[in-house]
């Protein structure tokens, strides 16, 4: 990334930055795409990428926990923009074959291309495709993802497009959203409709019933992501690292036995005890006091993270 950044004004960046939040704040649907020249996609590369890169890899990794003895071949991944979850996956299955990329803006496609050139996979298989309207042919996958997409669509496309990929889903779908409310509703949906048709759930939920949170609370996890002074610069932040939330699921064909719970907060940690609130595999949520008296299970407590599972 850095490479691709090299020689460009901070001016433009983060002029072009400024821009880009703009439209993803606001999740703004005028019909045209957020990303849609080369300064907007190189502000991306610089300010949106390494933050979408540590949410995809927390929720693939969270799958990989989950289902330890998946090992995907293929991958298709939609909205693909700079190749982010392509990077990703090929960290988390180093073995990894070919992926499919599909993406409707000509200026992100040309600069995920160029990243691209120094990835490991035997085979990039690069597409111009709005998925809302083309049926390209695509072959089912092992691993099929959408990142950061649901948000770009209407309410209907995002429903035809959930079947549509579960229909060429052979292992596992993974869909991530920003950790906001509407970014947690949209995952709901999607939840929702497949556990209808016969998805197992591995992550994060623990259970195929129905979601305990109640709003205004709403369910959304955190990654740590190191600012370089580029990324710095073109947000013309001063701290050199932001907090991406974020909210995911992995739908897989094959059931997995559930963990007792996923960890939905930053654990309380206080002398002798810890504060959890947690999601059960019973389909409740709780918020738990384990205290050093249940010996391995506080171990457990004072170890686990927001977005763990905890499993004494
Ligand atoms: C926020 S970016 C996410 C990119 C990448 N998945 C990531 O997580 O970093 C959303 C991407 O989806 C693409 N996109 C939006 N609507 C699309 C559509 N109808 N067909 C194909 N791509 C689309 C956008 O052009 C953009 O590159």
């Amino acid at each position: 990334m850095d490479g691709a950044l090299q020689g460009v004004a901070i001016s433009e960046l983060a002029t072009a930055t400024k821009a880009l939040s703009h439209r993803y704040r606001n999740e703004v649907r005028d019909g045209r795409l957020h990303i849609s020249d080369e300064k907007l996609a190189l502000a991306y590369i610089a300010t949106r990428m390494p933050a979408t890169y540590a949410a995809i890899h927390a929720s693939l990794a969270a799958l990989a926990e989950r289902q330890p003895d998946f090992a995907p071949r293929t991958a298709l991944d939609v909205g693909a923009g700079p190749g982010t979850v392509m990077w990703a996956a090929s960290e988390v299955w180093p073995d990894l074959q070919s992926a499919t990329l599909l993406e409707a803006s000509p200026a992100i496609r040309a600069v995920g291309e160029k990243l691209a050139a120094a990835s490991s996979l035997a085979h990039i298989d690069w597409r111009n495709a709005d998925v809302t309207r083309d049926a390209e042919r695509l072959a089912p996958c092992d691993l099929v993802t959408l990142a950061y997409v649901l948000d770009e669509l209407s309410p209907e496309q995002r429903g035809n497009l959930v079947d549509r990929l579960w229909s060429l889903t052979s292992g596992v779908l993974v869909i991530v959203e920003p950790g906001t409310p509407a970014g947690w509703r949209r995952i709901l949906d999607a939840r929702g409709r497949l556990i209808a048709v016969g998805a197992h759930m591995l992550a994060p939920c623990p259970h195929q019933l129905a979601c305990p949170i109640v709003e205004p609370d709403w369910c959304h996890f955190s990654a740590r992501v190191a600012r370089s002074r580029v990324h710095r610069l073109a947000k013309e932040a001063e701290v050199p690292w932001e907090d991406e939330k974020y909210i995911y699921l992995a739908a897989s064909r094959t059931p997995a036995s559930p963990p007792h719970a996923r960890v939905l907060a930053p654990p309380e940690d206080a002398t002798g005890r810890v504060r959890l609130k947690l999601c059960r595999q019973d389909g409740a949520a709780e918020s738990r006091l384990v205290t050093r008296r249940e010996g391995d299970a506080f171990k457990q407590a004072r170890r686990v993270d927001w977005g763990d599972v905890f499993d004494p």
